[in-house]
């Protein structure tokens, strides 16, 4: 690799508008407020509309990266979509993003593994960047988790929500002083042993059918613990940097209590984590990108500043990313 950096030149998200909270959705599936917050810390989720394709989440948010790093789409040469809803089972979400956008020709495809799917991207993204191919790159996180939730499953479809988050890197030049910025460290995994605790019963080449999600809770929050605070300690190590440097933990927002467990494991005090599960709930590969945005826009993430990002999800695959932002 060379000595070009992969900085995070803009950030976006967007939420579709309709919010539904635990409240109203207890009157159709048998659940509560109280158990939904105590179990996950989800408070509400937002639901795309009908005629909302994934594609249309995630060009709202791009657009809005592109905007925040002062770009046009013409000056994007690589866009990657992370989702498991992509709009059609072919072509690529990414190409369809790719016309919304008015983006001329350019690379663009999907990447698939589940809510890990973003700092997957995150990673190709940065070896097209640090191999000189492009030079600047949307990584999209969009999903459109409701068109394949069994609403009738309540240890399921209480968790999840639609949204979509995206970045845009850049290849910039190291400045003489001062320390290495953008993308510091990475580390991927999966095991696909474990595919059976969360996954989507149809496919194209099995079912014919899109399925439906199911998951082993108590197995896949046991692996999350487990493997997102490994892969913290991974990347860490890998950039010589000490934990107690990380100024932002920006995690997988799947459950509060998994997110507090790996804080503990890490040493990491709460109130250096960015946490958005209680209004977004579990929207896969787009919640980090979703909870950078927040903590950007609310002033609490600033320039400079070692974010640590990572995400366990479908595969099991998992991964994580640390950044001078
Ligand atoms: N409302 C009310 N009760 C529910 C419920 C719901 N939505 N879902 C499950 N229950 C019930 C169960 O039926 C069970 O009842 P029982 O004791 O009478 O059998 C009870 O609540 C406890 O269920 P349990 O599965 O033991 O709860 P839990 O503490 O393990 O929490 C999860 C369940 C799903 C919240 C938790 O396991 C989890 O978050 N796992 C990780 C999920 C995840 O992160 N997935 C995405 C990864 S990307």
């Amino acid at each position: 690799m060379s000595e070009i950096e992969t900085i995070i030149s803009g950030v976006g998200s967007y939420l579709p508008e309709r919010i539904l909270t635990n409240a109203e959705l207890a009157k159709t599936v048998d659940t509560s407020d109280e158990w939904i917050r105590s179990r996950s810390g989800i408070a509400q989720r937002h639901l795309a509309a009908d005629g909302q394709a994934t594609s249309d989440l995630a060009r709202e948010a791009a657009w809005a990266a592109l905007g925040q790093a002062g770009l046009k789409p013409k000056d994007i040469g690589l866009i990657i979509v992370a989702t498991v809803t992509p709009d059609k089972t072919f072509p690529s979400t990414a190409v369809y993003v790719q016309e919304k956008l008015g983006t001329p020709p350019c690379i663009a495809f999907d990447v698939s593994a589940a809510c890990a799917g973003f700092i997957y991207a995150l990673n190709i993204a940065h070896g097209f960047i640090a191999s000189g191919q492009v030079k600047h790159a949307l990584v999209i996180g969009a999903e459109k988790l409701s068109c394949f939730l069994d609403w009738n499953d309540r240890g399921t479809c209480v968790l999840f929500g639609d949204g979509a988050g995206a970045v845009v890197l850049s290849a910039e030049t190291p400045s003489v002083a001062g320390p290495k910025r953008g993308m510091l460290a990475t580390y991927l995994s999966a095991d696909g042993r474990l595919a059976p605790h969360l996954y989507a019963d149809g496919g194209p080449s099995t079912t014919g059918t899109v399925g439906l999600v199911k998951m082993n809770g108590k197995e896949v929050f046991r692996n999350a613990v487990e493997e997102i605070s490994g892969a913290v300690f991974e990347v860490t190590e890998r950039a010589e940097v000490s934990r107690h440097e990380i100024d932002w933990f920006v995690p997988h927002q799947a459950n509060i209590r998994i997110i507090q467990s790996c804080a503990k494991k890490l040493e990491l005090c709460e109130s250096k984590i960015i946490v958005t599960i209680d209004k977004h709930a579990n929207t896969s590969s787009a919640s980090i990108p979703l909870a950078l945005d927040a903590g950007i826009r609310d002033g609490r993430i600033k320039r400079g500043e070692l974010l640590v990002f990572a995400a366990l999800g479908g595969g099991l695959a998992w991964g994580s990313a640390l950044i001078r932002y």
